[in-house]
């Protein structure tokens, strides 16, 4: 059966108190939205629409950033969640199969929840809905149940009083055939205490034309929705801890679990100790048996097996470390490639380079890869030996097993195995030294009597 989503994102989450949409707030690295994107995306649908409102412009960029494929419907005015999904109705013309409505703001229901709700279509429920037992229902829509049939959901503000006593809750999460769908929202009104167009209407409106529904349940943590800071801060400590679990689970030593942060995308190999304080950005892969040190700081960066990262090293995006390479303190790799076994261990930029297999980067290099407009690259060959405080000044190559003199401003090409030395040369004066620091206490002295 072909599988459709859409993603509801078109409110502007006004107690989240700030300038931007609400869906746009980040959580492991990635906007919010692209959280519900990636449940979804487990059941491979046929199409994805993302329903936007509140600054569409910005929401718009961000989706087409995470799915260039993804269908944009925007929603001018935000009526209500059936008006939504209504908005999304162009894209389904000629579309058999299911779809699925989850809230951009909604990060944590699982794949594995969504194949439930589709197994009970397949079972022959018109509608599926999800919902959880609620510890403190508030004012969440409840699930009118009948035994294993669903008959209707009542919003909080339509509920009796014996309604409002049910804790079964919708968690918003809908399955239901695509053209049904549209149909029974079609029937939708706005005659209720809200004057919105409801989604969860389409349970009674369904059972009206003697079809069925029913709700599959899971934890209440799924269907968990930010709408505040704070709640976006609980869902984040939420994220890290079940990051954390995985990564132990998938054979990865963490010396100190809670002072590690991981991306929505982290990927880390088997037997990879992670040693405390050490921050993953988006884009990160670690290979089998890598370590990686105190207080290091990682984004959009691979690292090959068995390398060495830290303590205190920062890799950006673009950097690329081959198996056995050893990048120290304070170093920053930036857009470079470093080859197998090289070093790099002290105090240093490489930004746009090359490092070839057993290169040797002494303390205090920095490739000068940008003139102030353009970037452009350093090439260093396979065991070449870069001399401290080398500058780099790109675009420049230094070929297989050469070396610069410690301190050189490095502005031409050196050949393979050249050495060479761009500094000022040596020069020595004997016994200057104790003359120099008489004059020099003379001259302190005299300014004492001014
Ligand atoms: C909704 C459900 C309620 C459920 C609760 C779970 C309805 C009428 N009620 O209530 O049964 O218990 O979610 O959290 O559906 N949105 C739009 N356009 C709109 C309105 C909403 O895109 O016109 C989006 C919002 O951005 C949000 C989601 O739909 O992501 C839910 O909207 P919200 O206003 O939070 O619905 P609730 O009142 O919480
Ligand atoms: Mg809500």
């Amino acid at each position: 059966m072909a599988t459709a989503l859409i993603v509801l994102a078109a409110g502007q989450g006004t107690r989240m108190n700030s300038d931007f949409p609400k869906v746009l707030h980040e959580l492991g690295g990635a906007p919010l939205f692209a959280h519900a994107l990636a449940s979804g995306a487990a059941l491979a649908p046929e199409r994805t629409v993302l329903v936007i409102g509140h600054g569409a412009g910005a929401v718009e960029k961000a989706a087409l950033e995470v799915d260039p494929e993804i269908g944009i419907a925007v929603q001018e005015e935000q009526l209500g969640t059936a008006h939504a999904v209504a908005q999304a109705k162009g894209f389904f013309d000629g579309f058999e199969g299911d779809t699925i409505v989850l809230y951009g703001d909604t990060p944590f229901v699982r794949p594995e929840t969504l194949e439930a709700m589709q197994a009970a279509r397949a079972a022959g429920h018109a509608v599926v809905v999800l919902g959880f037992e609620a510890a403190d229902p508030a004012r969440y829509g409840r699930l009118v149940m009948d035994g294993q049939q669903l008959m209707r959901i009542v919003e909080y503000k339509d509920a009796s009083d014996e309604e409002r006593a049910i804790t079964l809750c919708n968690s918003g999460v809908i399955c239901a055939d695509t053209s049904v769908m549209f149909d029974l929202i079609d029937a939708v009104s706005n005659e209720n205490a809200s004057g919105e167009y409801y989604l969860p209407d389409i349970v009674g409106l369904a059972r009206a034309r003697g079809l069925t529904a029913t709700a599959v349940t899971c934890p209440e943590a799924e269907t968990l929705g930010i709408n505040s800071r704070a709640e976006l801060a609980a869902a984040e400590a939420e994220f890290q801890s079940r990051a954390r679990a995985a990564a132990l689970e998938n054979g990865v030593t963490l010396t100190a679990p809670d002072t590690v942060f991981f991306a929505h995308d982290t990927v880390i190999g088997r037997d990879v100790v992670v040693e405390p304080n050490v921050v993953f950005g988006p884009g990160v892969t670690i290979e089998t048996g890598a370590r990686i040190r105190a207080f290091s700081h990682l984004e959009g960066a691979h690292v090959g097996g068995g390398a060495i990262v830290g303590p205190y090293a920062r890799l950006r995006p673009g950097a690329e470390l081959d198996g056995g390479a050893r990048i120290g303190n304070f170093v920053e790799i930036k857009n470079a490639q470093i080859g197998p076994g090289a070093k790099v261990n002290h105090l240093t930029y490489i930004g746009d380079a090359t490092v070839g297999e057993d290169a040797n980067i002494g303390a205090g290099t920095v490739t000068c890869n940008y003139n102030g407009v353009e970037k452009f690259h350093t090439e260093i060959g396979a065991r070449a030996f870069i001399g401290s405080d080398t500058m780099l000044v790109a675009p420049v190559t230094v070929g297989d097993g050469a070396m610069t003199g410690s301190g050189s401003v490095i502005t031409k090409d050196v050949p393979a195995d050249s050495l060479a030395l761009g500094r000022a040369e040596q020069v020595v004066k004997i016994g200057v030294a104790s003359r120099l620091f008489e004059l020099y206490k003379k001259n302190k002295e005299n300014r004492g009597k001014e």
